[in-house]
């Protein structure tokens, strides 16, 4: 299996059977609120399609179930998808989505995890630019990306499945940059 660490955290490949706590993750409405919305067949279906990805190793896009080491309990998830398709970015470029189960945010958990991630991607998958978005409403998410080292590069408005629209902020990180705060110290241990 596949696994990055960090001081407090794994980031493992999904089992089959994590699908029961990641639906307790989703369905929870404070992180329903900022994630597609799923019911508990969606639910094992989004585990069966990590699975999938993980045995054919392709696309190169990759996801991770985040288990808290302390407990050895499954908290959350963060991945690197294709493509954003919003906004200008570059070829190549991977967005980072993620979330926590409710009981565990504000203690540093998913900044941790995504700073991981960030390295995997610069430094093993050797993509370019990430990029990830969250809505202007979801303060905790902003946050958190700049603690994990992204960058704020605008607000634009995004059409919803339902053909409302919503503002969202995006930020981004490249590896110039990324290189630039590992040689600081500041972000990157
Ligand atoms: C976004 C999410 C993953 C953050 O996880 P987390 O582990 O709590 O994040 P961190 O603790 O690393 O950082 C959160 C930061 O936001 C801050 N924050 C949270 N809510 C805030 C608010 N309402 N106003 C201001 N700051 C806020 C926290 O204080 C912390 O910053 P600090 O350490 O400087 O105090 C979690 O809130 C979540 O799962 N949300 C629902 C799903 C989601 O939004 N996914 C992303 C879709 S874009």
């Amino acid at each position: 299996m596949n696994t990055l660490t960090t001081k407090r955290l794994i980031l493992r490949e999904f089992t089959g059977m994590d699908w029961p706590a990641m639906y307790e993750i989703f369905s929870h409405p404070d992180v329903a609120r900022y994630v597609y919305p799923m019911n508990e067949a969606q639910c094992r279906d989004w585990v069966t399609d990590k699975l999938k990805q993980q045995y054919s190793r392709k696309p190169i896009p990759t996801s991770r179930a985040v288990v808290l080491r302390e407990e050895d309990r499954l908290i959350g998830y963060v991945q690197l998808a294709w493509p954003l398709g919003v906004g200008g970015g570059v070829p190549g470029q991977l967005a980072l989505d993620y979330a926590l189960h409710r009981s565990y945010w504000g203690r540093g958990y998913m900044s941790e995890a995504v700073r991981r991630m960030i390295r995997f991607a610069f430094e093993t998958l050797d993509v370019p630019q990430l990029a990830a978005i969250c809505e202007t409403s979801n303060v905790a998410s902003a946050r958190m990306m700049e603690k994990a080292g992204m960058v704020y590069a605008q607000t634009f408005m995004k059409l919803e499945r339902d053909l409302s629209e919503t503002p969202y902020h995006r930020y981004e990180i490249d590896k110039a940059r990324y290189e630039a705060e590992v040689r600081h110290g500041t972000i990157f241990d």
